[in-house]
């Protein structure tokens, strides 16, 4: 392999990024980040249609902000690519398509722990000089979550922050710490439901729920250099938690089959009295005709080990394709995605986490979705997923393995050292 040792910057403005002393990785930009003589210096200048790819618009807010788009340029009409509402599924998807220099990917929506890969191959365009984009206005973490070795990559779109929704009915005040959650399962029980879930599924939410648990309980993926840190007794804590839950039941079993609309829809119809999700579950809890927890939601911070915990940091950024023939439609379409109208649209319409600061101190909006200065705090103090280019082997490895110890396939130290050891030689390049 042609691609020497590096090490990445570490732990920048709370972004924690994996020191990899590592081989390969391959791709067109190799450890530069970015192909700046090649596909990357094309088509800046280049007007007409461009499609847009993004997971399944789950709250119609895509489709409406595409057809505005349209109106208004009728010569630089946006074709938009749905996929399923599935991460790794989606991921895979864009893998595929910029291994194979799809010209027709021109923009596409970019999970915040996908941008170090895409940008370290080479497949996205940088945003400076003619491709600049001005992020002053918006949430710092977000701008570093699109950024990969000092240079902005996509534009941050939306935000996430893992919220606990309850049932304000049957719990009068949401429980603070997950000590405190557990003791009000018997409240799920006497009403015959289940007590709690996230997302257990083996997928990149399992990494978030679980990497949620392990900082929840004070330990961490990553220590402070970058290095993986998950033989604590802090991260033992946290994994062990969930691990019990499940045993017990207060997990019920179907958790460990969630994604994020398997346990949404669990909670609407009333099968559960707390649910950790994201934002966008808001608008649909509380819109949709067959919910029945619309009138009793109930958001509060996740819960911790002796206080409020860590949300995993989420949220998507629009990247422009180096193969994209036509940037300069792609740049306009993308400065219109995050222009101070259409993130209030994300907000009123899908109870999404916009990136503009400002929107948060909004006293219309808030008045509207009086949840926005919770979410904004959870944002501010959210912890990114490692930061590297080898993220899909990293994700693997605390996927795998949160799955067996949660299943109790594995013991939960067997499970944290495998993690550990897998993450050390993702680290080395294996
Ligand atoms: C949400 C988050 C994203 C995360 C995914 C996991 O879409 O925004 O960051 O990776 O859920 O399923």
């Amino acid at each position: 392999m042609k691609t020497p040792k590096f090490l990445l910057p570490v732990a920048t403005a709370g972004v924690l990024a994996l020191t990899l002393s590592a081989c390969g990785g391959g791709g067109g930009g190799g450890t530069t980040g970015g192909n700046a003589g090649g596909d990357a210096a094309q088509g800046l200048e280049g007007r007409g249609p461009i499609t847009y790819v993004q997971g399944k618009d789950n709250s119609n807010v895509v489709r409406p902000l595409i057809e505005k788009w349209n109106a208004a340029h009728p010569n630089e009409k946006v074709t938009f690519k749905e996929q399923t509402d599935q991460a790794d599924q989606q991921h895979d998807d864009l893998v595929q398509n910029y291994q194979a220099k799809n010209a027709n990917y021109d923009v596409a929506s970019v999970d915040v722990v996908w941008t170090a890969e895409f940008a370290a191959k080479g497949w996205l365009q940088p945003l400076k000089d003619k491709m600049a984009l001005d992020t002053a206005a918006m949430l710092k973490p977000t701008v570093d979550s699109a950024s990969y070795k000092g240079t902005l990559y996509a534009a941050p779109v939306s935000s996430d922050g893992g919220i606990l929704y309850y049932r304000k009915d049957l719990v009068p005040t949401a429980p603070k710490t997950w000590d405190e959650m557990m003791g009000m399962c018997s409240v799920a029980k006497a009403n015959n439901m289940g007590c709690f879930a996230g997302q257990y599924a083996k997928y990149e939410g399992l990494t978030v729920n679980a990497s949620e648990a392990i900082n929840s309980f004070d330990g961490s993926v990553l220590d402070k250099d970058g290095k993986p840190s998950l033989n604590s007794p802090a991260a033992k804590e946290g994994l062990s938690a969930l691990a019990k839950a499940y045993a017990d039941g207060n997990i019920p079993k179907e958790g460990i089959t969630f994604q994020e609309e398997q346990g949404r829809q669990a909670f609407q119809d009333g099968k559960l009295l707390f649910h950790r999700n994201w934002p966008y579950l808001y608008n649909l809890a509380t819109t949709e005709g067959s919910s029945k927890v619309k009138d009793v939601l109930g958001m509060a911070a996740l819960p911790g080990k002796s206080g409020p915990g860590a949300s995993s940091l989420g949220g998507h950024s629009a990247a422009i394709s180096v193969y994209s023939k036509n940037k300069a439609t792609a740049l306009d379409f993308v400065k219109f995605l995050v222009n101070e109208e259409n993130q209030k649209f994300f907000a009123t319409q899908g109870s999404l986490a916009p990136v503009l600061t400002s929107l948060y101190g909004d006293q219309a909006l808030v008045a509207k979705l009086p949840y926005l200065p919770v979410l904004k705090t959870s944002i501010e103090n959210a912890v990114p997923r490692p930061v590297t280019p080898f993220y899909p082997a990293v994700t693997k490895a605390i996927q795998e393995n949160a799955y067996a110890a949660i299943k109790g396939e594995k013991t939960v130290d067997a499970a944290l050292s495998d993690m550990q050891k897998s993450i050390e030689s993702a680290s080395a390049g294996q």
